[in-house]
Parts: structure tokens; C-alpha cells; sequence
């Protein structure tokens, strides 16, 4: 079933400072004095602004989350997350196997289920990254391609999809201002919902966002597809002004 309320996730990747992130977050906050989103709205960070983004944003209509996470409760992996350091700063989300770190972080599937399985056993929600790249979308293996991954998510992690949030970015829209129509993506999330209820009719209550080159100006009619229950967005988050049109974009009102 899609959502009513749709989900709109920034992704700020390695991006923002300490005087940025306060400013976009505070002309945020002020916009939403006057204007009540429709939408629900999380902001993904670097893992070092996660307490300055806990403290701008407690108690505002905007959550919060991280974007990787550790398999490993603690010990001897450096640069690495843990889930008890992401709770020491109350994330209820992380983005799970984003093609940017399964391709430069060689993470497969399995290690993205394993990512999600150690978020959601303490109550974080993983955003689950599937998307096909370029030369599959070309060569019109998207459905097989995407078939494959949404299935061994499904097989893995059964009903707990219900509680996980899944991300169709495809790769070859992300960072690239090429977006996939709202046509083809709608068609996509049909498909991928049909798939994840084919293999266990207990899958029946998924968000599926869409992700990839998402703006101002296209963000109406991506959202206002049916099964496109919200999105995943790069770059125009990273200015207040067009993530707030994307966030006024799901208003039914507006
Ligand atoms: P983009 O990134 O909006 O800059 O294309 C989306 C993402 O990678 O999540």
C-alpha cells in the first residue's frame, strides 16, 4: 500500500559545515512557523554534525538520521559507526548501501541487509538503496537487475521490510540532472512492490522513495505519483530554498 504521507529525506553526503548546516536548518525552522509540511522531513548527515543537528533540530518538525552504519556493535574498526553511537545522538534513520558507498566501499547486498538488520534491531529505520547503473538501464535489465536485489532484501529481512524504508535510486540519475520520468519510476515502484508482497504476502506496508536528481522544478510530478511515496535528495537539499520547494512540492494544497 503506498503512504499517505509522503517522506522527503536529505542526503547531504560529505557535504556542509558548521556554519551552513546552522543556517540551512534555522531558515528551515523559520519557514515552518508560517508553513506546515505535509510531509515528513529527515535530514541525513555527516556523522560529525549529527550532535549539532540533534541540538538545531529536538523539538522542530525536522528528524534526523545518519548515512552509513557499522555491523559491528564495537571494537577494533576504524573509521567506523556503531548503532549505540548513532543512538547516543537519538537517529531513528540511516541510509543503507547508497551506490556511492557500495561502489567505492565494495559493499555487496548481503552486507547491506546486515546493515539494516543491526539498525532495525534497535529500533533505527535503514533507507535501503537499491538502484540499477547505467550500462543495466541501457541494455534494458533494469527489471532483472532490480528483481534480484529487491528479492534477496525481501528473503532476508521478511516482514521487517515493513519497518525499513526502500530507496529505488538509479544510478545513472544520481548527481547527474538526468531524472528518470515520473512515469517510468511509478511503473518501477509498481513493480517492486508487487515483487516484495509476491514473496511474502506479509510485505505489504513498504515506503519506497525515489531518489536521483530530484529539484525544485521536477519535484511535483515525481511526488505526485501514487507509489512514489516520497524522496531521496542529493544536492537540492543542500539549499534551503529549493529543499523547501520540494518539501511544499508534496502538498496536495499547494
Ligand atoms: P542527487 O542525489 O539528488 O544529487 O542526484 C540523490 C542521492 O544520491 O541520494
Amino acid at each position: 500500500m503506498p503512504k499517505q504521507i509522503k517522506l522527503i529525506v536529505a542526503n547531504w553526503k560529505m557535504n556542509g559545515n558548521l556554519l551552513h548546516n546552522e543556517q540551512l536548518l534555522n531558515n528551515l525552522k523559520k519557514s515552518f512557523i508560517n508553513y506546515q509540511p505535509a510531509c515528513k522531513i529527515v535530514v541525513c548527515v555527516p556523522t560529525p554534525y549529527l550532535a549539532q543537528v540533534q541540538s538545531l533540530c529536538t523539538n522542530t518538525k525536522i528528524h534526523w538520521g545518519a548515512q552509513d552504519i557499522s555491523i559491528h556493535p564495537k571494537g577494533a574498526f576504524t573509521g567506523e559507526i556503531s548503532v549505540s553511537m548513532l543512538q547516543d545522538f537519538n537517529v531513528s534513520y540511516v541510509i543503507v548501501g547508497h551506490s556511492e558507498r557500495r561502489r567505492y566501499h565494495h559493499e555487496s547486498t548481503i552486507e547491506v541487509i546486515q546493515k539494516a538488520q543491526t539498525a532495525l534491531k534497535s529500533q533505527i529505520t535503514p533507507i535501503i538503496c537499491i538502484g540499477e547503473t547505467l550500462k543495466e538501464y541501457q541494455a534494458n535489465h533494469t527489471q532483472a537487475v532490480l528483481q534480484k536485489q529487491i528479492t534477496t532484501i525481501a528473503k532476508q529481512l521478511g516482514r521487517e521490510v515493513n519497518r525499513s524504508i526502500i530507496a529505488y535510486e538509479p544510478i545513472w540519475a544520481i548527481g547527474t540532472g538526468k531524472t528518470a520520468t515520473p512515469k517510468y519510476v511509478q511503473n518501477i515502484h509498481t513493480m517492486l512492490r508487487t515483487q516484495l508482497k509476491n514473496i511474502n504476502s506479509e510485505i505489504d506496508d513498504v515506503c519506497i522513495l525515489y531518489g536521483g536528481s530530484i529539484n525544485a522544478s521536477n519535484a511535483k510530478q515525481l511526488l505526485s505519483q501514487k507509489d512514489i511515496d516520497g524522496g531521496l535528495i542529493g544536492s537540492a537539499s543542500l539549499d534551503s530554498q529549493q529543499f523547501l520547494e520540494i518539501i511544499k512540492a508534496t502538498d496536495p494544497l499547494i
